[in-house]
């Protein structure tokens, strides 16, 4: 099997730390007797300063002949604030159609664990955040800018189509987790409209006798991530509350230089990023982790079904971090960005973790 591989290294940190993904996917492929082939991409900030094309439409029919896209980061201070991340990373997620954003928050080990008082096995849960639709819909825009009659307005769409097939995602990844446990994330008492999702989750419920169901608000849900962590499991939600909850979430596991993420649709070409943006004052640095990326590959091996090489990639990252020998995972001292691709190849290759 060769997999076709589009690969976006995007700015600042980004193709740093997709060549440590590329590393341990190149050992993975040996290993566990796959090949692949990679195309690499040059969009992001050089490009569109060098060009004026920030992401061409032309490109979405060359993706969905791949079998994965694997993106490193996005954004850069030289270019207008969120311009390239809408056009790049919001554009493959709506154009095609990549519905759930699947963002496992998993707690490595116990001196990682950041709760007083909790453990690493308190912290295992597995956010679906909705990602075509909510407040990133880009409907709405600025009336009489610079005016004092000046009127901002931004939509949150949720329709049936939307929410029903995330939610049925939810529940079919529930039921597949040993807890079988899921909870709705809303905000449905202040912004009334979101209770299409209280009603689509019960109808849906109906389905799945077998996984047990809860709801919080998301403020509520911020509070009990901290205070209980334990009472989580798998996690349905909007679009932003699903971003918002996620960077919490990455604290939990050991902070953003560990948290990935999948962009998927099922069946389709689906794109696989770390949670963190591009950092550009660590850009060419070396100093970034590239775990969250390393782990954004192994969902991507997942996710076309090489099962086997995914959960390798885990164990030898968990084992890394368990043992002490990737002792700092903040990206501002400790090892260097290749030193801890090499690691977790080396690991892979020795079957640490397994
Ligand atoms: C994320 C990021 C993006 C988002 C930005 C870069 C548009 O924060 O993937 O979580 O808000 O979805
Ligand atoms: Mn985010």
């Amino acid at each position: 099997m060769t997999y076709k591989i589009g690969v976006i290294g995007g700015d600042g940190i980004g193709p740093e730390v997709v060549d440590e993904g590329l590393k341990v996917l190149r050992v993975a492929a040996e290993k566990f007797g796959f090949d692949f082939e990679t195309k690499d991409y040059p969009w992001g900030a050089e490009h569109y300063l060098a060009t004026g094309e920030a992401h061409p439409d032309s490109v979405y029919s060359e993706y969905r002949e791949m079998d994965a896209l694997l993106l490193g980061a996005i954004g850069d201070p030289r270019i207008e604030v969120g311009m390239l991340e809408r056009a790049i990373i919001a554009g493959i997620r709506f154009k095609m159609d990549l519905f759930v954003n699947l963002r496992p928050i998993k707690c490595p080990a116990d001196d990682i664990c950041p709760i007083k008082g909790k453990k690493a096995s308190d912290i295992d849960m597995l956010v679906i955040r909705e990602n075509t639709e909510g407040a990133y819909c880009q409907v709405g825009g600025i009336f009489k800018k610079d005016s004092p009659q000046e009127v901002a307005i931004a939509e949150m769409i949720y329709t049936r189509h939307g929410v029903e097939r995330v939610v049925r995602y939810a529940f079919e990844a529930a039921k597949r987790r040993p807890r079988k446990h899921l909870t709705l994330v809303d905000k449905a008492n202040a912004i009334r409209p979101q209770e299409i999702w209280t009603r689509v989750f019960a109808e849906v419920a109906r389905e799945y006798p077998d996984v047990a169901t809860d709801h919080a608000y998301v403020d509520a849900a911020c509070m009990w991530m901290i205070k209980n962590p334990e009472a989580f499991d798998t996690v349905v939600t909007t679009n932003l509350f699903g971003d918002i909850i996620t960077d919490l979430g990455a604290v939990l596991q050991g902070g953003m230089g560990v948290a990935a993420s999948g962009n998927i649709h099922p069946g389709k070409t689906s794109m696989f990023e770390p949670i963190h943006g591009s950092a550009p004052k660590y850009k060419g640095q070396n100093k970034a982790n590239p775990i969250a990326t390393v782990a954004a590959v192994s969902m991507m091996l997942d996710h076309v079904g090489e099962a086997r090489a995914a959960a390798a990639i885990d164990g030898a990252i968990t084992e890394l971090i368990a043992s002490g020998r990737i002792p700092d995972l903040s990206s501002s001292s400790g090892l260097k960005t290749d030193e801890i691709g090499d690691l977790i190849a080396g690991a892979l290759k020795e079957g640490l973790g397994a």
